[in-house]
């Protein structure tokens, strides 16, 4: 170990693990206030986590000096929901599955998805009223769940999918449990949780096995799907295609990797712009003067400039990914110290996302904070909401047409407010950074 690094002091045993437990958006926030570039966290007698807040290192161990990591523990855990699929999956097979799934991912391709984002929004507030409160996370859950199945499977199922949510739901919280506990508890013991999260994972299996039988018995070899993508796509080198295991894994990766995430980034977005009725205001006017009241497609995206800061300036305060952490395979040295293999670096989103030294007021919502050169005065690892380097978000661009056409549906349609005074959303930093408790909100019909 590098005698020069600190991090804050621990317990003997657990070391920094309950303060972290406590409140880890807090606590590697301050602690990176106070250790500077590299600080060092123990969970428990054996993991050593360095939480690395230079953008230039940050760099190295995601794309210069990449093959020397793998994933963190917490994403090797979430093979037991995903399998092995391009998520969590290292080497040579990510580097085949990756370029097997990257054209579904094209711009071009994914342009044709934007109507189905649209239609599924305005599906969604079907059974809104004026003046009611709904949980508005739970739709965002919802809209996102049902967005994310049409577009994979090229048509909604309507039976099953609150089911495939709740699993979904079970597996995140098993893997976020699990990740942050030293206690490890094979899956053969049968402790509630384990019971739960087998029970879940074996309705995703059934769930998404005989969706991909049906498409593969109806003989109908349509690819204007994801699953219809999949099921077609062939090496480049041996020509073969994916077997069902291996289909399975990729349509319960982008599930759960396409689903939350992009849920939790519409729920802060309306959060923060009902907090700020000047920057709700702004994007009435946007709508009002690019849209009119016809719905929004994705040829608009481009002119709905302020809606993409919104969506920006969100990813940048509540980023869903809120950390990215890689284990060291091989010692390899950054910034001058070298780390051995089984040491965990964690670099951190939200911490970097909220650094004075790259953001202005950074606690605030501030969408006209994008608007200039700021993406390229700051360093590359100072914003990096989709991750970098050969493993970045596979669906960045599918999720940011997502959000802008979700926000410009549903804004045109609602404004909401908080259903209480005072009411504040605390961010529960889980797999993925969620608002706790939900979001009731109050809606308003606007047309
Ligand atoms: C706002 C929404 C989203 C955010 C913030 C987000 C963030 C991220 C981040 C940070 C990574 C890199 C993780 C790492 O390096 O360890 C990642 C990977 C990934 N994301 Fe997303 N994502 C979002 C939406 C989506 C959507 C909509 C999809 C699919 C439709 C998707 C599919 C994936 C996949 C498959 C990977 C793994 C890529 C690889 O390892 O090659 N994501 N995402």
């Amino acid at each position: 170990m590098n005698e020069t690094i600190s991090g804050p002091k621990g317990l003997p045993i657990s070391g920094n693990l309950l303060s972290f437990r406590r409140n880890p958006l807090q606590f590697i926030r301050t602690s990176a206030k106070a250790h500077g570039d590299v600080v060092l966290f123990r969970f428990g007698p054996k993991r050593i986590i360095y939480l690395l807040t230079n953008p230039e290192q940050i760099k190295e161990v995601l794309v210069t000096k990449q093959a020397n990591f793998r994933k963190g523990k917490g994403l090797q855990i979430a093979r037991a929901v995903v399998g092995d699929g391009i998520l969590t999956s290292e080497g040579k097979k990510h580097l085949r599955q990756r370029r097997l799934m990257q054209p579904a991912f094209h711009r071009e391709r994914i342009a044709a998805y934007g109507e189905v984002m649209v239609r599924q929004g305005v599906e969604l507030m079907r059974d809104w009223k004026d003046g009611e409160v709904r949980d508005i996370h739970h739709d965002m859950m919802k809209v996102t769940l049902a967005i994310i199945t049409a577009t994979m499977f090229g048509k909604s199922i309507k039976e099953g999918a609150d089911e495939i949510g709740h699993a979904i739901d079970v597996g995140l919280k098993y893997v976020a449990n699990k990740a942050s506990s030293f206690i490890d508890i094979p899956l053969s013991v049968p402790t509630r949780s384990n019971r739960q999260f087998l029970e879940s994972n074996e309705t995703l299996d059934k769930t998404i096995f005989s969706l991909i039988e049906a498409r593969r018995n109806s003989g109908d070899l349509r690819q204007d799907d994801l699953l219809g993508m999949l099921l077609a796509a062939r090496d480049e080198e041996n020509g073969q295609g994916m077997t069902d295991e291996q289909v399975r894994d990729e349509v319960m990766t982008i599930f759960v990797a396409g689903h939350e995430t992009t849920a939790n980034t519409m729920s802060w977005i309306f959060y923060l712009i009902a907090l700020h009725p000047e920057a709700e205001q702004k994007l009435h006017d946007e709508l009002a003067t690019v849209l009119g009241d016809k719905l929004p497609t994705v040829e608009d995206i481009p002119q709905l400039t302020y809606t993409n800061l919104i969506v920006q300036e969100t990813l940048r305060l509540y980023p869903a990914a809120w950390t990215i952490n890689r284990e060291v395979v091989e010692e390899v040295e950054i910034g001058g110290h070298k780390y051995q293999p089984g040491e965990t670096l964690m670099m951190s989103q939200f911490v970097m996302h909220r650094d004075e030294r790259f953001y202005e007021n950074p606690d605030e919502f501030m969408p006209e904070r994008f608007a200039g050169d700021l993406l390229k005065r700051i360093p590359t690892f100072a914003y990096f909401p989709f991750g970098g380097g050969p493993r970045v978000c596979i669906g960045n661009n599918f999720a940011l047409m997502e959000a802008a056409l979700l926000l410009a549906t549903i804004a045109q349609r609602y404004r909401m407010r908080l259903s209480e005074a005072n009411q504040v959303v605390e961010p529960e930093p889980l797999v993925t950074l969620r608002p706790k408790n939900g979001l009731p909100m109050r809606l308003e019909k606007r047309m």
